[in-house]
């Protein structure tokens, strides 16, 4: 596996790296074409699903999400699977439609919930047999867009603002371990997306490329 290629979708990031114009046709799907899933990490509201769904039409694969799908197999919303049995069950049934999707989906893009890539099972299972990408994106953003919504039982906490914090400070190393990373802000989502896609074809023809 290649190391992780940070692509910035912030025109102000400092960590930006090389980026393709838009409009640059030197990669393509048709070049390097998306042969294992690819599984998008990242806190709540960094714009997985979103993003996911619009990538995976410009990829030309089927797009799946993991929140609804466990929330399809257990017949409850992700609230009130947590209210009625707890996290760690949300957890074991969050585990095993991750394993379920990736192993039986081929390639396809795959919105995690943020807690996902936490579980060492699921993240050796994504470096094992999946593309990892962190849509990382800055606490305001987040903030903003979490606020929108009331369906995330984490951050019913007293103060959301600082939970949301800790959740970042102890999750970023790990979602730094993904194999690709995009940084995003509030920008409107096709350019994200179109970011999100060159980082992606970027990725898949490096590691297509052998070492000299
Ligand atoms: C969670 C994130 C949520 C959902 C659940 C737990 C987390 O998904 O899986 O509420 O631990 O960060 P999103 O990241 O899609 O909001």
């Amino acid at each position: 596996m290649s190391g992780t290629l940070t692509m910035a979708a912030c025109p102000t990031t400092p960590a930006a790296a090389t980026e393709s114009p838009p409009g640059d046709t030197s990669a393509t799907a048709t070049d390097a074409p998306l042969r294992r899933p690819l599984v998008l990490v990242g806190l709540m509201g960094a714009g997985k699903s979103s993003i996911g769904r619009r990538l995976a039409q410009r990829l030309g694969v089927s797009f799946a999400d993991a929140d609804s799908e466990i929330e399809k197999a257990a017949g409850r919303t992700i609230p009130e699977i947590f209210e009625a049995f707890g996290e760690e069950e949300f957890r074991n049934g969050e585990r095993r439609v991750i394993r379920r999707l990736i192993e039986s989906g081929g390639p396809q893009v795959l919105a995690t919930g943020g807690g996902a890539f936490m579980a060492d099972d699921t993240r050796a299972l994504i470096k094992e047999q999946a593309t990892s990408l962190w849509l990382k994106a800055d606490f305001e953003t987040l903030f903003e867009r979490v606020s929108k919504r009331s369906n995330r039982p984490l951050l019913k906490t007293a103060d959301p603002k600082a939970t949301l914090r800790d959740l970042m400070a102890r999750r970023y190393p790990v979602y730094g371990e993904a194999d690709i990373v995009v940084e995003t802000c509030r920008v409107p989502i096709e350019e994200t997306v179109d970011k999100v896609y060159h980082a992606v074809l970027d990725h898949l023809a490096h590691a297509a490329t052998p070492a000299p």
